[in-house]
C-alpha cells in the first residue's frame, strides 16, 4: 500500500500535530531512560538516537508505517536477487559482492561463484601493484559511483594505505583536473584505471582518451600493463585497446558499487586483506539489516527518521558532520546515495507522488564546519537534523587533538539541543535542534564497510516506504542528451530553435 494511503500515515500526521510542542529538553528531564531507550549498536557501529525529536510512541507509529508499507518483504525481495529495480528490470544485488564464498544455494550460489571467481584474481592484480615498484602512481579515471566510493574510502584509510603508491582521482571532464595530476606523473610509472560501469560516460570516455594519448606520447607502448578497465563493458573497454578487465555486473547500482572491481584502487591501496575486511563488515550491517527486529535495527531506523523529518516534519535536508578528516569526502558519497537513489518525484509505477521523498545532503568535517555554517545550524530559520560521526580511537598520537575533537562533537550536538535562553537577544539560542550520534571504536576497513552499509540500508527503507525505485536515476540523462546537442551547436553555429538565453550563452562563450 502507498505509504501516503496507510492507517500508519494517518496516525503519524496526527502524532505529529499532537508533539507540535516536543521539547528535547523536556523529553530529557522527564525520562531519565531516555538515551539508553534511543540508543542502539549494530555491527562495529553506536548510534544515540536520543536527541532526535522523536519518541518511543513516535518510533512504535514509524514501524507501524513500515510494516503497511511492506518494508520487510520488499527487503527480503532484494536479498533473494528479486528484479526490484522494476524500471530497469534488475536485481539489486551489491550486498552479495560482500557475500562470503559458498554461503548460499538456490539461485544464488551460481552469481555468488561468479562474484568470488572476480574477486579473487582482482585482488591478487591489487597484491601484484602493490609489490611492483615501479609503479609509484595509481590514476582512477571515473566519475559519480566510479569515483566518489573510492575515492571517498581511499582517504577514510589513509592510515592502512602501503607506503611508496600515491592515489589520484581524476572525474570531472574539465582538463584541468586530469592536466594538474599528469603534470607530476611519469608515464613508465603509473597505473591509470579506467572506472566505469557503462564504458560510455563521457567524462570518463574523455579523460581516458587524453590519458592514453598522453601515456603514448610519453613514449610507452606497454597498455596492458599500464591501463585497466573497471567495467561491465568489456568489449567497449577492448575496442579502446584496454585488455586487462576487471568485470561486474549490471545488478550493482554505480553508487553501490565500491564492493565490485570499482574497489580496485582501494584494494591496490589497502591490500587484499583489507579489502576482504571491508567486505566482512558490510557483510556484518546486511546480516543485521537481514535479520534484527525491526525495532531494533539500524538501518530501520534510521530510514524511518529520514521518513519522520522529511514527511511529518518538513525539515528538507540533512547535514552530515564526521568529526574525523579522513571522511571528509563522506558527505559526498553520501550525497550521491541518497539523492541519487531517493530524489524521485513518482512512485515504482510511474505515478506522481504528493509527498516529499529525498532530503538535500550537505556537510564538511567537524570542526572545520562548526567555523562555517555552523551558526545557521544553531541560530538560523530552518531546523537541520544533523548527523555526527565520530571515532573513539585515533591513529596519531597526538592525544589532546583527538580529546579536543571529540568534547568538540559531544558539545555541538548538546549545544543544539540545549541552546542557550537571552530574551530575544542575539545570542539567544533557541535550543531543541536535533542530531543523531554515531561513534565507531576505530576506522578500520570492516568499520568503515559497516558504516557505508549502514547509510546503503538506512536509503533502502526510506526509498521503500516512500514507494520508489532507489535503483535507477532517469534524472541524470536528459543533461547528457542535451549537452551533446549544444557541443554541436559550438562548433556550427546554429541557434534554431533555442530559447534566448542559451543561445546568448553560446553566442558570449564562442
Ligand atoms: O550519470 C549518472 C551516473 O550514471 C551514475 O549513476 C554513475 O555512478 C555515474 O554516472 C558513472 O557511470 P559509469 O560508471 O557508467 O561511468
Amino acid at each position: 500500500m502507498r505509504c501516503d494511503q496507510t492507517p500508519a500515515w494517518k496516525a503519524l500526521t496526527t502524532h505529529a500535530a499532537q508533539a507540535s510542542g516536543f521539547d528535547l529538553r523536556t523529553a530529557f528531564a522527564q525520562d531519565a531512560e531516555r538515551a539508553s531507550a534511543l540508543s542502539q549498536t549494530a555491527p562495529h557501529v553506536f548510534a544515540d538516537l536520543s536527541k532526535n525529536h522523536t519518541d518511543v510512541a513516535t518510533e512504535a507509529l514509524l514501524i507501524e508505517l513500515a510494516r503497511q508499507t511492506g518494508l520487510a518483504s520488499h527487503r527480503d525481495a532484494m536479498f533473494r536477487g528479486e528484479p526490484i529495480n522494476n524500471t530497469e528490470g534488475r536485481a539489486v544485488m551489491h550486498w552479495l559482492l560482500r557475500q562470503p564464498e559458498g554461503s548460499l544455494g538456490g539461485d544464488l550460489a551460481a552469481p555468488l561463484k561468479l562474484v568470488h571467481n572476480t574477486l579473487k584474481p582482482m585482488l591478487a592484480y591489487a597484491e601484484q601493484i602493490r609489490a611492483d615498484a615501479q609503479i609509484t602512481d595509481v590514476v582512477n579515471i571515473g566519475i559519480g559511483g566510479s569515483d566518489l566510493g573510492p575515492q571517498m574510502a581511499v582517504l577514510a584509510l589513509q592510515d592502512f594505505v602501503t607506503p611508496g603508491k600515491r592515489f589520484h582521482f581524476v572525474s570531472n571532464v574539465d582538463g584541468h583536473e586530469l592536466a594538474a595530476v599528469l603534470k607530476g606523473l611519469k608515464a613508465q610509472n603509473t597505473l591509470f584505471l579506467i572506472a566505469s560501469k557503462t564504458f560510455t560516460t563521457l567524462e570518463t570516455m574523455t579523460n581516458a582518451r587524453s590519458a592514453l594519448a598522453w601515456f603514448q606520447a610519453d613514449g610507452c607502448q606497454d597498455v596492458s600493463r599500464h591501463f585497466a578497465a573497471l567495467t561491465t563493458n568489456v568489449a567497449a573497454a577492448a575496442q579502446m585497446g584496454i585488455t586487462t578487465t576487471f568485470g561486474f555486473w549490471d545488478w550493482v547500482g554505480g553508487r553501490y558499487s565500491l564492493w565490485s572491481a570499482i574497489g580496485l584502487p582501494l584494494a591496490i591501496a589497502v591490500g587484499a586483506q583489507g579489502f576482504r575486511d571491508l567486505l566482512a563488515g558490510a557483510h556484518a550491517m546486511d546480516q543485521h539489516f537481514q535479520t534484527a527486529p525491526l525495532e531494533a535495527n539500524l538501518p530501520v531506523r534510521l530510514g524511518l527518521l529520514d521518513v519522520w523529518y522529511r514527511n511529518f516534519l518538513n525539515y528538507t535536508s540533512r547535514s552530515i558532520a564526521p568529526y574525523h578528516s579522513a571522511l571528509r569526502r563522506l558527505p559526498a558519497y553520501l550525497q550521491q546515495l541518497e539523492m541519487e537513489s531517493n530524489g524521485k518525484r513518482v512512485d515504482r509505477n510511474g505515478h506522481a507522488l504528493s509527498y516529499g521523498t529525498s532530503p538535500v545532503l550537505w556537510g564538511e568535517p567537524g570542526t572545520n564546519g562548526q567555523h562555517a555554517y555552523f551558526q545557521m545550524l544553531h541560530q538560523g530559520t530552518d531546523v537541520v537534523p544533523v548527523e555526527f560521526i565520530a571515532v573513539k580511537k585515533p591513529t596519531h598520537n597526538l592525544a589532546d587533538h583527538h580529546e579536543l575533537l571529540l568534547a568538540n562533537a559531544i558539545a555541538q550536538a548538546q549545544a543544539l539541543m540545549q541552546g542557550q535562553a537571552d530574551e530575544g537577544g542575539h545570542q539567544h539560542f533557541p535550543g531543541n535542534r536535533p542530531s543523531t550520534f554515531l561513534l565507531l571504536d576505530e576506522l578500520t576497513p570492516a568499520s568503515l564497510g559497516a558504516l557505508i552499509a549502514l547509510q546503503e540500508h538506512r536509503v533502502f527503507v526510506s526509498g521503500s516506504v516512500w514507494g520508489i525505485n532507489s535503483f535507477d536515476q532517469w534524472g541524470v540523462e536528459l543533461g547528457k542528451v542535451l549537452a551533446k546537442d549544444i557541443h554541436a551547436r559550438m562548433a556550427s553555429g546554429d541557434r534554431a530553435s533555442l530559447d534566448s538565453s542559451t543561445a546568448a550563452l553560446l553566442d558570449r562563450i564562442r
